[in-house]
């Protein structure tokens, strides 16, 4: 029978880089005079507050400082404030801004009660100026109960669906506004390009474009327009080159040239300072032997003067003190401000104490920091509250939110986890799976939410997402209530029984291997290895020798090294971390009920010395035949995602071949769904720039669009090439496109242009 092919045209503005040439603009100013009515309304504020009032604004505590007890962070002891606490906070050092959870994950009538409280005391003070509450919403927000969880970053990266992003952006808003707070510490807008890093998934993966773009989404779907009650203000962190510590450890030092800063880094914060994100924190580790809290060069002549970034920059925890005790450039605590303050921040995430507050008052009127610089700070953080409409909707109540935790939200979950998890083998299409076929769940990933959730998802370390999430389903519990068998095999906690799951998997006709990371973030999560620990692998070759088809599930923050064992395995999902819905969506996948549609983000290692990213350079791929095996070779390439029907490419074609500087070209290519079930592909756009004056990246990534096709269905997809996606950073820190040859490709299919 004939297929009936339908072609329908999708316009697809690529919105690159637009970093413009500002590379050699290097000014120092800080941005001119504001002019709207909020900025009168700030100038009026300003105008009649005292300096210890406008410090008490600059100054950030952590909810531990004013609850009752001593024992910080401890979730075995009832939450509860101390009125004395929080009136010496509030009355008498005028504190500005209150983050965090105390340890355990509150209700939202507990988040309600909590801010509340903050605010009626505000608004007791001479000025009524309220608090901004600022939480890590990173993925839902993940420290109230009952709150929809929904796939970490580097798993939003893999669906390539900005629309999705969006979507899960603003339903975070929404339910971190029903419980009661306007700021959100999200996105995190750093490259996820050494695989060892422990926050590699709070990351939306290696490449510049996916992260910028995706940036964008997240910040559009949080921020709304700001003052809407379902909107919050988002978070770009961690200004900047945070992500790549040259020994993959927590915020040790990093070293990146100014250049590479510029082409690799730099994008995504313009990105979302252009998309009107209205704050910033910034990273906590050092570059080039400066630490960003106290670089002048970053936070004000680059931030501010380049980026026009006129919003919020607030430290990360602790981060100005750590000048003086971790990275040693401050004698003292009060020097540490001093450089820190002259530097550009606005807001200090202090978090323990007051002492921030004493000795910057002493600074300003020693004059050793200039009560303009305050001023700027301060109306910085009015403004945002204003804009955020905390004054005169000081504290949001639950009860107006009655979609928080919805069956609705719940499914935008499960879309994501499904639109995310990525098919990276399929040998002899043994997936999806028949129903009723017998399958063995086994290995440490498989019963527990932790590893669905990572980190931050109810406490700090998602050390407690077994007990806050019981009633979503593990991976074992999805799979087990279709009438299948569970045996852990291997656990976490070194209680393993291997014998017991080769037995189990001798009743079975395929083994579900889940095999991974248990959850962790920042420092705890630091590690001198991510190769496959010895007795993951054990559990593999044991099963394999039972003859059974094995289909390996990969729960896990970063991609951790398994070429021992992937020839042993018959297809591989790779999770990274899908949050509360993942099981289920993972169980609709196995089964085709879904078809897979997540695609790689990042190379996926193959050997643990030999880490290179996907958009390397010409010369990263030199070896001599016979000597060292020294080959670039990934056990998978960013791009990568199987799906259980089949697309052809076609019909590559430009509507030019030359382009003008100030030109564009416009690409269009058809795709077409030759399988025999609907599915969803990502389409990916790369070019390579053929010759440069700064060696040229074998190729990288500059368009990307999800479509979704029936079977037999084709679409033809659109893509705007300007001078942008052509552009790099030069020997002079400026953007430019060099005249020259480009090719384009798209799946298989290349095409060449010139750019005049
Ligand atoms: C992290 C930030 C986070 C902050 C507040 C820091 O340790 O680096 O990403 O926003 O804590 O919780």
């Amino acid at each position: 029978m004939q297929k009936l092919y339908i072609i329908v045209l999708i316009l697809i503005v690529v919105s690159c880089s637009s970093e413009s040439d500002k590379g050699d603009e290097k000014s120092t100013s800080e941005k001119p005079a504001m002019s709207s009515e909020i900025d009168k309304k700030v100038a009026a504020l300003l105008s009649e507050m005292t300096l210890e009032e406008k410090v008490g604004q600059m100054t950030q505590i952590t909810l531990d400082v004013i609850t009752k007890g001593d024992n910080q962070y401890s979730s075995s002891q009832p939450y509860e404030l101390d009125s004395a606490l929080v009136h010496k906070a509030i009355h008498t050092y005028k504190v500005g801004s209150i983050l965090n959870t105390p340890g355990v994950p509150l209700s939202r009538q507990d988040w309600y009660k909590t801010i509340k409280t903050f605010q009626d005391e505000a608004a007791k003070t001479p000025r009524q100026i309220p608090i901004i509450y600022g939480i890590d919403a990173i993925h839902g927000v993940n420290y109230t109960i009952g709150a929809t969880l929904f796939p970490q970053q580097i798993g939003l990266a893999a669906t390539f669906n900005k629309d999705l992003v969006k979507d899960v952006a603003k339903i975070s808003a929404y339910e971190t506004r029903a419980s009661s707070i306007p700021w959100n510490f999200s996105p995190v807008l750093g490259l996820g390009r050494n695989p060892l890093w422990p926050r590699l998934w709070e990351t939306f993966g290696e490449d510049v474009y996916l992260g910028k773009t995706m940036g964008v989404a997240m910040v559009e779907g949080y921020q709304g327009t700001l003052g809407d009650p379902n909107t919050v203000a988002s978070c770009m962190k961690h200004y900047l080159g945070y992500s790549v510590p040259l020994s993959g450890k927590d915020r040790t030092p990093a070293w990146i040239p100014e250049r590479e800063l510029r082409q690799y880094f730099l994008p995504a914060f313009k990105e979302a300072v252009d998309a009107g994100s209205v704050t910033l924190m910034i990273n906590s580790g050092e570059i080039n032997g400066v630490p960003v809290h106290a670089s002048k060069f970053l936070l004000t002549d680059i931030l501010r003067g380049e980026l026009g970034f006129d919003g919020i920059a607030v430290t990360d925890w602790a981060d100005i003190n750590y000048l003086h005790t971790r990275h040693k450039v401050a004698e003292t605590i009060k020097d540490a401000i001093k450089i820190s303050v002259n530097a550009g921040i606005d807001m200090s995430m202090v978090p323990h104490d007051f002492e921030f507050i004493e000795l910057l008052v002493e600074l300003v009127k020693e004059g050793s920091v200039s009560e303009e610089r305050i001023d700027n700070a301060v109306s910085r953080i009015l403004k945002v509250k204003m804009q955020l409409g905390l004054f005169e909707n000081p504290v949001t109540n639950p009860k107006e939110y009655p979609d928080f935790g919805s069956d609705k939200f719940a499914a935008v979950s499960k879309k994501a986890a499904i639109e995310s998890i990525t098919l990276l083998k399929n040998k002899d299409n043994i997936l999806p799976l028949q129903k009723g076929t017998k399958i063995l769940v086994t290995g440490p990933t498989a019963n527990t939410m932790r590893s669905l959730n990572g980190g931050w998802s109810y406490n700090w370390q998602g050390s407690e997402a077994d007990n806050y999430a019981k009633d979503k389903n593990t991976i074992a519990e999805a799979i087990v209530s279709l009438g299948n068998t569970f045996m852990q095999g291997v656990s976490f906690e070194g209680k393993n029984d291997i014998n017991a799951a080769v037995k189990a998997a001798q009743q079975s006709d395929v083994v579900l291997l889940c095999l991974g990371e248990n959850s962790y973030t920042e420092t705890p999560g630091n590690t001198n290895s991510i190769i496959m620990p010895k007795d993951q692998i054990e559990l593999a070759k044991a099963l394999s020798k039972t003859g059974k088809k094995i289909i390996l599930v990969l729960l896990e923050g970063r991609p951790i090294i398994f070429n021992e064992i992937e020839p042993l395995v018959d297809a591989v999902f790779l999770g990274y971390l899908p949050g509360n819905h993942g099981a289920d969506a993972l169980s609709d996948l196995l089964f085709g009920i879904e078809n897979p549609s997540g695609r790689l983000p990042i190379n996926y290692p193959k050997h643990p010395h030999a880490f290179v990213n996907y958009n390397h350079k010409h010369s990263d791929n030199i070896s001599v035949p016979n000597y060292y095996d020294s080959d670039y070779d990934q056990q998978y390439e960013f791009g990568d995602g199987l799906s259980y029907t089949s697309f052809e490419y076609s019909d590559l074609s430009t509507n030019a071949t030359e382009m003008d500087q100030d030109g564009s070209i416009e690409v269009s290519v058809k795709i077409t769904n030759t399988g025999n079930r609907k599915g969803k592909e990502a389409v990916l756009l790369f070019i390579s720039d053929l010759y440069a004056s700064i060696t040229p990246e074998v190729r990288a990534l500059k368009g990307y669009e999800k479509i979704a096709l029936n079977e037999g269905e084709s679409k033809e997809v659109l893509f705007t090439i300007t001078k942008d996606e052509l552009s790099f950073v030069n020997e002079n820190m400026k953007t430019i496109a060099e005249p020259g040859d480009f090719e384009i490709s798209i799946g298989d299919l290349k095409k060449k242009i010139k750019l005049k």
